[in-house]
């Protein structure tokens, strides 16, 4: 099925940080700038048709030329360590996929940063 899109500005998803719509590209009407620390977090909740493993795609800029390292997780458990690279400007935008274990019904999917420099700017979650 074709995946369905949940805004880091929308109604199913948290962000420790501050909505944000100043770099253009972005879809929806903004998107997730998170506090600059570890725990600038986002956090998602998703729905899954069946139980089993779903690919997620984290539409991401980072203008920096600094990777920004996190920990994705998946109803409470760290499920992988991505790390978001620089995209070469904060209106450049790059999806990446994971693959992760989902519950059937209500999932959390939150990006935990790790270091200091905090998230990448996140405009949506499909999942
Ligand atoms: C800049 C940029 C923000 C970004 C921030 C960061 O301030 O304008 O959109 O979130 O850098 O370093 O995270």
């Amino acid at each position: 099925a074709a995946p369905t899109r949940y805004e880091a500005e929308g109604s199913a998803a948290v962000c420790a940080g501050s909505l944000d719509s100043n770099w253009p590209g972005f879809s929806g009407s903004g998107f997730c700038n998170g506090t600059n620390s570890t725990s600038g977090y986002v956090q998602f909740t998703v729905n899954a048709a069946a139980a089993g493993t779903a690919t997620l795609g984290v539409r991401f800029a980072n203008g920096t030329t600094t990777a920004r390292p996190a920990t994705l997780v998946v109803n409470g458990s760290a499920a992988q360590s991505p790390s978001f690279e620089g995209t070469g400007a904060w209106s450049t935008w790059v999806t990446k996929t994971f693959s992760v274990p989902v519950n059937a019904g209500s999932n959390t999917i939150r990006l935990n940063p790790t270091t200091s420099g905090g998230l990448p700017n996140v405009d949506h979650l499909d999942v």
